[in-house]
């Protein structure tokens, strides 16, 4: 009878009451800790990013270059190659015209008189990568 009464007794904590209350108390820890953990990323993708965006232009440049030019033209861009002579310093519009299309820019004078390079269109998305990897080289 007494036990009965003390069970319901309201100022006793409830059992379920107080699970929840601990449960409410980690799951906000938890949630803090999270969104800490997503800041900290947030914010370090951002730092590696600004810390030097033409880098990885540069380096995605660099592997066009290796794969699709460096057969004909040195593996140093600033170099003469075996077949296409070095290219360095060549503007955007000089490498649109001639990767793209197998021409030169109005009024340039070519390196070479020969025709022996051929169109590469695949790689019209990664030419400002290619022109900054050349850019970086030159200086
Ligand atoms: C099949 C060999 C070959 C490949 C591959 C090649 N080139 Fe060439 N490239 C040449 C040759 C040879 C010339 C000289 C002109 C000619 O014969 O077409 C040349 C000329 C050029 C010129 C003009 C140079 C000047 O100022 O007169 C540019 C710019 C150029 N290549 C960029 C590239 C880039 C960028 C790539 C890679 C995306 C590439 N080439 C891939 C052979 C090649």
């Amino acid at each position: 009878m007494n036990r009965a009464r003390s069970a319901r007794d309201p100022r006793r904590p409830r059992p379920g009451g107080r699970a929840r209350s601990l449960l409410r108390g980690r799951s906000a820890r938890a949630l803090a800790l999270l969104a800490g953990c997503g800041l900290a990323v947030l914010v370090g993708c951002g730092q590696g990013s600004e810390a030097d965006p033409d880098a990885a232009l540069i380096q995605r440049g660099k592997v066009v270059y290796e794969t699709s030019c460096s057969a004909c033209h040195a593996r140093a861009p600033g170099e003469d190659g075996p077949v296409g002579p070095a290219i360095t310093g060549s503007s955007m519009e000089l490498l649109r015209a001639k990767v793209l299309r197998n021409e030169y820019p109005a009024g340039y004078t070519p390196k070479r008189d020969t025709q022996a390079m051929v169109p590469l269109v695949h790689v019209e998305a990664d030419l400002p990568a290619v022109h900054a990897y050349l850019e970086s080289v030159a200086k």
